[in-house]
């Protein structure tokens, strides 16, 4: 039984689906997709096909013609879910399957009216990364099989159904009070890119091959924050080769998505976290878009080699960001990116297999396993080899790796052969195998310095003996300055510097998520009481893993602060999404009593 992914069933000797066709309804009173998928498959094949299932109730299983095909579906394992075992006649091209979800579905998540904007309407959106994608459908869920889609998605009439497909038109439903929108994907992706958000949408154009979606509420500021969003396609385009996917959509989703970015084909998910009202978080973006390259086209076999999806595209997002912002822009990003590695490091331990970039995820769940050592450390991993090659030759070999793996999933000594081929001696002059499968940090990593990163540090580092920004340094600085600062300056704080910081910076009030997030955090951590309301609200209305993780973290700091993030936790647990809620309750477990 060749099976090729530590988190999936799929048995690579068995048949292959090539295109699906998906027909689901969308119920928001019972919190269910009514669902019928049929299978294409690769070949005309018969004997088992083994998919994977999460949570699905499977209503009937036909081949082609509607004759009965048998099937088993297998008892739920932890982390895979359960193996839906289809006996195919011989000579079959298509399964038909009849299914249904489960309200507690962890790819999909369900919010009533008061948690979006415009609270009249409920919302819907998927995160099938890494392995949720069983949640929605039954399929072989493991992205070393890429597959072609068309969906039909009926929805109430007042609603719009988004995909990570081309629109393909809507129209009523069947019922009334229903509409429907047909999709179709025509380019192979792995299956965690499938992707489906309902809402009360509206978009505005951005470009000749973009626009933004969000509620109407945010939708003008989205238009404005994500306004550069061409010439940024257009600056990847020249570092790594044409956009492929036709359009490059952006959906901007309501607060309780669980990450920053998420890179779904031709419809990037967003948090609204983004919109600053500066353009300051546009990185984000610039790091989805780019996984349209490095992810989408080049494509992880298993999680094992995650660093090649993310890894890439870190290092692909700060390339894009220098030439649109030029050299000591890119330089913080790699120094904010260092500041979340060493946590990613400190919070796993240093000889932690997880902190290898090549990693063994059998028996782990992959949400378990994310950090930003994968990001990070591969970005760091790459540069050396850009510095090592230098940067004509390493672009050159880029654009020849994206397209010699374009539409198909590799693993690491899939990219290392093709190194090793096209720039001879390199692996071996970084030690590429240290970096792979060597814990923690490398003596060689490269180090990115900048005159203002040196002044910055100075600066915060002269914080005890007293040193203060005069507010004409303060009102210079750019954000991502900023945030650097505070994250370099001791913690805690006694309430005297934290008055005066809050006083000099407006940082209770600031729009941007970054540096709001990191002021509350050093404030909690000094169980620093005027901050509390605003730690409240941030809390009830966010979901984002990434400030959630530090935020509760810092509340574990003090008695008072641990009884605070028990209570606002008890009352945004219901809001939150079921991923966030368990890393939530991992850190409250760990609280002191
Ligand atoms: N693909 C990831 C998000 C993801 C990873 C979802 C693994 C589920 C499992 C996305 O591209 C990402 O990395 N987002 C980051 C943005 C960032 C690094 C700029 C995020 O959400 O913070
Ligand atoms: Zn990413």
């Amino acid at each position: 039984m060749p099976r090729i992914d530590p988190h999936s069933y799929a048995d690579s000797a068995q048949p292959r689906t090539k295109h699906l066709r998906w027909t689901l309804s969308v119920d928001f009173d019972t919190h269910r997709l009514d669902g019928a998928v049929a299978h294409e498959l690769a070949a005309p094949s018969g004997g088992p096909m083994d998919l994977d299932t999460k949570g699905l109730d499977i209503l009937g299983v036909t081949d082609a013609k509607g004759n009965h095909l048998p099937h088993r579906l297998f008892p739920e394992e932890p982390i895979l879910g359960s193996r839906l075992r289809v006996d195919l006649l011989p000579g079959s091209t298509e399964v038909h399957i009849r299914y249904r979800t489960s309200p507690e579905a962890v790819g999909l998540q369900w919010l009533g009216p008061e948690q979006t904007e415009g609270k009249r309407h409920p919302f819907l959106f998927s995160q099938c990364q890494a392995i949720h994608a069983r949640t929605m459908l039954p399929m072989q869920d493991t992205p070393a099989f890429r597959v072609t889609y068309e969906a039909e998605v009926t929805v109430p009439a007042a609603l719009t159904a988004v995909m990570s497909a081309g629109p393909e038109g809507a129209g009523s439903g069947a019922d009334t009070g229903r509409r429907s929108f047909r999709f179709r994907m025509p380019q192979p992706i792995p299956p965690y890119l499938m992707a489906l958000a309902v809402g009360h949408l509206e978009s505005r154009d951005l470009g000749r091959r973009s626009r933004v979606w969000a509620e109407p509420a945010t939708v003008e500021k989205a238009a404005w924050e994500f306004a550069g969003l061409e010439e940024m396609i257009a600056k990847a385009e020249g570092l790594f080769g044409p956009y492929e996917w036709d359009r490059y959509d952006l959906l901007v989703l309501p607060p309780s998505f669980p990450y920053g970015g998420m890179e779904n084909p031709r419809m990037t998910f967003l948090t609204p976290t983004l919109l600053a009202g500066d353009r300051s978080l546009v990185d984000v973006v610039c790091h989805e878009l780019a996984h349209s390259w490095t992810g989408n086209l080049v494509t992880n076999a298993t999680a094992d080699h995650f660093w090649l999806n993310e890894g890439w595209t870190v290092w692909a997002e700060r390339r894009i960001l220098e030439l649109l912002h030029g050299e000591e822009e890119a330089a913080l990003g790699w120094a904010i990116g260092q500041k979340s590695l060493e946590e990613s490091i400190a919070r796993f331990g240093v000889d932690s297999p997880l902190t290898r970039l090549e990693t063994d995820l059998a028996g782990v769940d992959p949400d378990d396993a994310f950090s930003s050592i994968p990001y990070e450390k591969g970005a760091l991993f790459l540069a050396l080899c850009e510095r090592t090659a230098g940067r004509e030759r390493w672009d050159r070999f880029v654009r020849e790796y994206i397209a010699q793996f374009r539409f198909t999933s590799i693993t690491t000594a899939d990219f290392l052969g093709f190194l090793d081929k096209k720039l001879p001696g390199v692996s071996a002059a970084v030690g590429a195998e240290v970096w792979f499968h060597g814990t923690g940090m490398p003596a060689n990593a490269p180090v990115f310095r900048s005159a203002r990163l040196e002044e910055l540090g100075a600066l915060a580092g002269s914080w005890s003996s007293g040193r203060r920004p005069g507010p004409a340094e303060i009102a210079a600085w750019k954000p991502a300055e900023m945030l650097l600062w505070l994250q370099k300056l001791p913690r805690p704080l006694p309430a005297g510097d934290l008055e005066w910081l809050d006083r000099s910076l407006s940082l209770t009030g600031k729009g941007n998520y970054e540096i709001l997030v990191e002021w509350l955090v050093i404030a909690a951590s000094s169980d620093y009481e005027p901050v509390f309301p605003r730690i409240r609200e941030v809390l009830l209305r966010v979901g984002r893993m990434k400030y959630l993780r530090p935020l509760y973290g810092a509340l574990g700091s003090h008695p008072r602060t641990r009884a605070l993030a028990r209570e606002i936790f008890t009352a945004a647990a219901p809001t939150y999404h079921a991923l966030s809620r368990r890393v939530v309750e991992g850190i409250l477990s760990k609280y002191e009593a």
